[in-house]
């Protein structure tokens, strides 16, 4: 089965398998990178790997209106609730089968933008293929943990540097997975996060056994 990928801009990006839409870090409002609005996106879940404004983004208005549910930390789907949204709280190490599949939640080396919890990433398996969202993160050794419990079909990284790893450290993160195809994300959406996706896939195919696929913002990705 297909999955698509849509590239927004920035960490926001979607997996749909022709029946579920999965939403990820939906930051429009603001993206000087994103040329969608919010309100032309639909979905059927909304994942958010933590509560920065880069990531959190419109995702109360885009699950209201899609009548999405909102999968994330206790601190965040609590606070996506207390707005009327519909939620499904998780914690990291966490897994839970939805009716599309499985979602472990993941450790990340980041800070959550909230007040008592951590940031996050996502397993998500779809389709029969895994996908490994890091989220905003630091690289960390047990990644590596990471891609022996599930196979890493495609990880989808932070590259930009300053505020998470960058193209070194991504390329040894898709290294530690044993990732076998890897999708840059979190760069070039301002100055300081500026960063050549080509040098991240020439080091990577250097030093792993995966194939990168840069996607421009608006563009997707047909993966089967
Ligand atoms: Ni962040
Ligand atoms: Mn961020």
């Amino acid at each position: 089965m297909t999955v698509t990928f849509t590239y927004y801009a920035h960490a926001c990006f979607s997996l749909s398998d022709g029946t579920t839409t999965l939403l990820f870090d939906p930051f429009f409002t603001g993206n000087p990178a994103n040329r969608t609005s919010w309100e032309d996106v639909s979905c059927d879940y909304i994942l958010v790997s933590h509560a920065h404004s880069d990531h959190l983004g419109d995702a109360v208005a885009i699950a209201k209106k899609n009548d999405a549910t909102i999968i994330s930390t206790a601190e965040i789907a609590g606070m996506c609730a207390d707005e009327g949204c519909k939620t499904h709280a998780m914690n990291i190490g966490g897994s839970y089968r939805f009716a599309f599949g499985r979602v472990r939640m993941t450790a990340a080396v980041h800070s959550s933008g909230i007040s008592g919890g951590l940031a996050g990433g996502f397993v998500v398996a779809l389709a029969g293929q895994n996908f490994y969202y890091a989220g905003d993160t630091a690289l960390f050794s047990d990644m590596e943990w990471i891609g022996r419990k599930d196979e890493i079909n495609w990880a989808i990284l932070p590259i930009g540097d300053n505020f998470t790893m960058g193209i070194e450290d991504a390329a040894m993160a898709v290294k530690l997975l044993n990732a076998r195809h890897a999708i840059p994300v979190h760069y070039n959406t301002w100055e300081v996060i500026s960063q050549n996706p080509e040098e991240f896939k020439r080091l990577t195919e250097k030093m792993t056994r995966a194939t990168v696929s840069i996607v421009e913002p608006g563009n997707t990705l047909k993966i089967d």
